[in-house]
């Protein structure tokens, strides 16, 4: 990145009137100098307060492209007073007395949580994949006892009636052929609808066939077995999500109605603007 300098409005034209302050940036223009990261600055007054972050990239601008200036503007800050220093932090990492530091990143205090695991299930890359369980897939070897701490004292069948037992059955991996022995599981887990309105999972098996090599796990589980399940399960939810969710419904699916339409279609025809197929992606 390269040198980061502000000026007042009223310096230059152009800009909105609530625009209080116009940083310009000058990316360095060696190799690797620019960066697609967000960027965030920091102005710092003549008393030495520090404001808040701005966030100055624009959504559709490549901005902090090698050798490039651009012009950022920072609104409503007339109370600020007289900026004598700016300084910048690129998001997702940082320097610390000169080394290269990561920021934490989102979800790392939670990520071994089974709240944080059942959230994943709802706003995460497959929200689509879960179920209102109705009956217990015979392929999943729960029993009552299994279940019964984690069931907040309902049985199994009083959950299912109150609609609050869920389950995602990743049956379509089973068998997937993978190259150099890998393995991509094919699990079904179950979650529970708790007290605190929070889905939180409460079985995990990860291949599809009950077998003594095949054990259910449980969140009463030792806690370096149970979180691997979970990761388990979430590395055949990301293998799903990139060839079906992804690839499948989204390029695939599109390609023939894109080709279909610029082959078939007179750019006249009243259904070409509906399609929003340009041939990219
Ligand atoms: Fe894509």
């Amino acid at each position: 990145m390269g040198n980061f300098s502000g000026f007042l409005k009223g310096r230059s034209s152009g800009y909105s009137r609530s625009t209080d302050i116009v940083v310009k940036v000058k990316t360095g223009d060696k190799r690797g100098a620019g960066t697609d990261a967000n960027v965030k600055i920091n102005l710092i007054n003549e008393y030495g307060v520090i404001s808040a972050d701005f966030l100055p990239n624009v959504f559709w601008r490549d901005d902090f492209e090698s050798g490039s200036i651009d012009d950022f503007e920072v609104k409503n800050l007339s109370d600020f007073g007289h900026v004598i220093a700016i300084s910048r932090i690129m998001e997702g990492y940082s320097r610390v007395n000169g080394r290269l530091t990561f920021w934490k990143p989102y979800g790392y205090d939670g990520w071994k949580s089974d709240e944080s695991f059942g959230q994943q299930r709802l706003n995460c890359c497959n929200p689509t994949q879960i179920r209102r369980c109705r009956k217990i897939s015979e392929n999943l070897a729960v029993t009552e006892a299994m279940l019964w701490p984690f069931l907040e004292g309902l049985s199994i069948q009083e959950a299912v009636d109150a609609r609050i037992l869920y389950y995602i059955d990743y049956k379509i991996l089973g068998n997937l052929p993978c190259p150099d022995n890998r393995v991509v599981s094919s699990p079904i887990a179950l979650f529970f609808v708790n007290r605190q309105r929070k889905l939180i999972p409460v079985a995990i098996q990860l291949f599809q066939k009950p077998a003594k090599d095949n054990p259910v796990f449980l969140p009463s589980d030792d806690e370096n077995v149970w979180p691997l399940a979970k990761m388990w399960f979430n590395n055949a939810d990301a293998t799903y999500h990139q060839s079906c969710t992804h690839l499948a419904h989204t390029h695939l699916l599109m390609e023939p109605i894109a080709v279909a339409t610029h082959r078939s279609l007179s750019l006249s025809h009243p259904m070409y603007p509906v399609f929003p197929v340009k041939g990219v992606g």
